[in-house]
C-alpha cells in the first residue's frame, strides 16, 4: 500500500491535471471541524482552503454548512459542474496567498501548499493566517520522505515542493511565527492557533 494511503487514510479523490489523471490525498473537512470543536468548543462558521486545487474541499466544507472559500495559483483543466461553479461564483479565486489580505476564517487549511514557498517567504505566508482561529497544515516532511522511500515509494504530489524540512523544523517555525502548535497524530496534521500579540 502506497505511503500516502497510510498517512492519509481518510480521503482520496481523483482529479485531472494537464498531464493526466492523479489522486489527491487530503483530510475531510468533517475531521478539521472535529479538531476545531475539540480545541475551541464551538462550531466553525467559515472555512478557507489555501491551495484549493479543483475545489473539492471547499465544496465539502460548504456542504457542511460553513461559508467556504479558497484560492489557488492555478486553475485545473477540468472540474465537474458543481466545482466549476465555485470558481465562476468567485468563492475560489485564482491568486497567490502572498497577494491576499489577511485571511479571516475560523478554519484555514493548507494541504501541501506551504512546501511551495522558500524558507524566507514562510513568515510572510504565516502572517496571513494570524487572523484565523485555527490553521491546519498537512505536507511532506523529511520523515515522510525517508519512511516512504524505505517501503519503495517516492512521494509524488500535484506540486513541486521546494521546502522539505523535518517535523521539528515546522513546529519551531510555526511557533516562531506566532502560533501555538500541536501535531495531531490522528489526522496527521499540524494544527495551530494564533498567539495573542
Ligand atoms: C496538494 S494541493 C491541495 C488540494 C486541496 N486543498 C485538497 O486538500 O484536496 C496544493 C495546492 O496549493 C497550490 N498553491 C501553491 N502555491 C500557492 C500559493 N502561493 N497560493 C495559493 N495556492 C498555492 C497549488 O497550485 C496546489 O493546487
Amino acid at each position: 500500500m502506497h505511503y500516502y494511503y497510510k498517512k492519509y487514510p481518510y480521503m482520496q479523490y481523483n482529479y485531472q491535471d494537464n498531464d493526466g489523471f492523479w489522486k489527491m490525498f487530503s483530510i475531510p473537512p468533517e475531521i478539521l471541524v472535529s479538531i476545531f470543536v475539540y480545541y475551541l468548543n464551538h462550531l466553525p462558521k467559515t472555512f478557507f482552503d489555501c491551495g484549493a486545487a479543483t475545489g473539492e474541499i471547499v465544496y465539502r466544507a460548504k456542504k457542511l454548512g460553513m461559508i467556504a472559500t479558497g484560492i489557488d495559483i492555478k486553475k485545473y483543466p477540468y472540474q465537474n459542474e458543481n466545482l466549476e461553479k465555485l470558481f465562476t461564483d468567485g468563492k475560489i479565486k485564482i491568486k497567490s496567498i502572498l497577494d491576499c489580505e489577511p485571511i479571516k476564517a475560523d478554519i484555514a487549511y493548507c494541504n501541501g501548499t506551504l512546501t511551495y514557498f522558500s524558507e524566507s517567504e514562510i513568515p510572510q505566508v504565516l502572517e496571513k493566517f494570524r487572523t484565523c482561529k485555527m490553521l491546519t497544515a498537512i505536507h511532506n516532511t523529511t520523515e515522510d520522505v525517508i519512511a516512504a522511500r524505505k517501503q519503495g515509494d517516492e512521494l509524488l504530489t500535484c506540486n513541486k515542493p521546494r521546502l522539505i524540512k523535518n517535523r521539528d523544523w515546522w513546529m519551531k517555525t510555526f511557533s516562531d511565527n506566532g502560533f501555538s502548535v500541536e501535531y495531531e497524530n490522528l489526522a496527521n496534521c499540524f494544527c495551530m492557533f494564533p498567539k495573542t500579540r
